[in-house]
């Protein structure tokens, strides 16, 4: 393969709606990052991170650094958990609202990032809230700029113009979608992922795994997005066992960056379905599930639906996990048995009620696929009709 030619220490721009910098050091690109936001008139920016990943991974030395130099003025907001939700997007935007911040630099995992993107909707439209913005109530039109420092290896957020936000009171995980909510600046640094432990490396590898999955099979699919799909597709097959044994391997953790970074490209075109339209109720019940863990077992379940009508694209891009495929729909039982032997060697739990789901939750995880905000539209457009007999057998097969 090519990537021995690679050189993963340079750094490199790729350039989708978001200028990302990719490679080991691309967290110095931050330097150049804040001569922008000077030379835009930012003298104020809100940094939103989690509890302490953005002081672990060592990006907040640089990111303090760069900004001291240009004069940039920050407030901290680090409340951000797994699962964010309206209340800390409204306290951080309120924050940042009262100190006069002009810009959002969110450091790291998906979590953060959707937060801080949905902050910067709330500093264009101060008389706004959270949850007016999660439940649709008003037309998105504008944010202030966003940089997206990213900790992690699954998202694809950081090039993209979603963000999940949960609103608790009523278990909805909605995702929301508008052109502003694309980073101006990302940094993908592969040597800022190197403390992610085995299992979570999993989950978010697994997460990328089920964009390419959806992009390529949805009613919008594309060859575009079938491309990135079976690219993003063969490159953790290959690299996530490696970083799983061996976490601080930088080439690793650089490829499985890229193919996250192209995964999320891909479903940005393609957009998604099944997987994610299920998934979200399974940690908008239970705010503690892992999204890539709760993708991971339901896949096998959404693929065993969805193969017979879109074999061939299926036995194309899951070529590398199970090999030999044609497309037919005979195959479905292969198809299904060997992506969960994959799956459970990569360290994903094979049923819903290891992590405390029971057949009892089904009508509720129904009712919220179809109930939350947005999802309805990602159902819409999987390539089987997903009505509610279909999404019951899938919530029941993975139980
Ligand atoms: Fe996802």
């Amino acid at each position: 393969m090519w990537e021995q030619e690679i050189d993963i220490n340079q750094v490199v721009e790729i350039r989708t709606k978001t200028t990302t910098y990719l490679g080991v050091g691309a967290i110095n690109k931050m330097t150049d990052i804040a001569d922008v936001l000077a030379q835009k008139g930012i003298k104020k920016t809100v940094i939103v991170t989690g509890k302490g990943s953005h002081i672990k991974s060592g990006a907040w030395e640089v990111v303090k650094k760069a900004l001291d130099e240009k004069e940039i003025d920050y407030i901290l907001y680090s409340k951000i958990t797994p699962n964010p939700t309206a209340d800390h997007v409204d306290e951080a935007a309120e924050m940042a609202k009262e100190f006069g911040a002009t810009a959002v630099i969110a450091i790291g995992g998906g979590s953060p990032i959707d937060a801080g993107k949905s902050v910067a909707v709330l500093l264009a439209y101060p008389d706004k809230t959270a949850r007016e913005l999660c439940e649709f109530k008003f037309p998105v039109e504008k944010a202030v700029p966003i940089i997206a420092i990213n900790l992690t290896h699954g998202t694809g957020t950081e090039v993209d113009r979603f963000a999940v936000i949960t609103i608790p009171e009523k278990d909805f995980k909605p995702a929301l979608a508008f052109d502003c909510l694309y980073p101006l600046y990302s940094i993908d640094d592969p040597a800022l992922m190197t403390k992610l432990p085995p299992d979570q490396t999993s989950y978010v590898s697994i997460d990328a795994v089920n964009h390419v999955i959806e992009a390529a099979t949805t009613k919008l699919g594309n060859p575009f997005a079938i491309t990135l799909a079976k690219e993003t597709i063969a490159v953790i097959a290959k690299y996530l066992p490696i970083a799983r044994q061996n976490p601080s391997d930088l080439t690793a953790r650089y490829y499985l960056l890229y193919a996250s970074m192209i995964a999320g490209t891909a479903f940005d075109n393609g957009l998604l379905h099944l997987t994610h339209a299920l998934e979200h109720p399974l940690s908008g019940l239970k705010p503690d599930l892992a999204h890539g863990l709760g993708l991971g077992i339901i896949l096998p379940a959404v693929v065993k639906q969805i193969y017979p009508a879109k074999g061939k694209i299926l036995a194309d891009i899951l070529s590398p996990i199970v090999p030999g495929l044609k497309g037919s729909p005979d195959e479905v039982p292969k198809v299904y048995e060997e992506l969960k032997k994959w799956l459970k060697e990569a360290g994903i739990k094979e049923c819903l009620s290891e992590e405390g789901f029971s057949a009892a939750d089904v009508d509720k995880l129904i009712k919220l696929a179809f109930e939350t905000p947005s999802l309805s539209s990602l159902l819409s457009i999987a390539p089987v009709e997903a009505t509610e007999a279909v999404i019951r057998e899938i919530y029941m097969d993975s139980m």
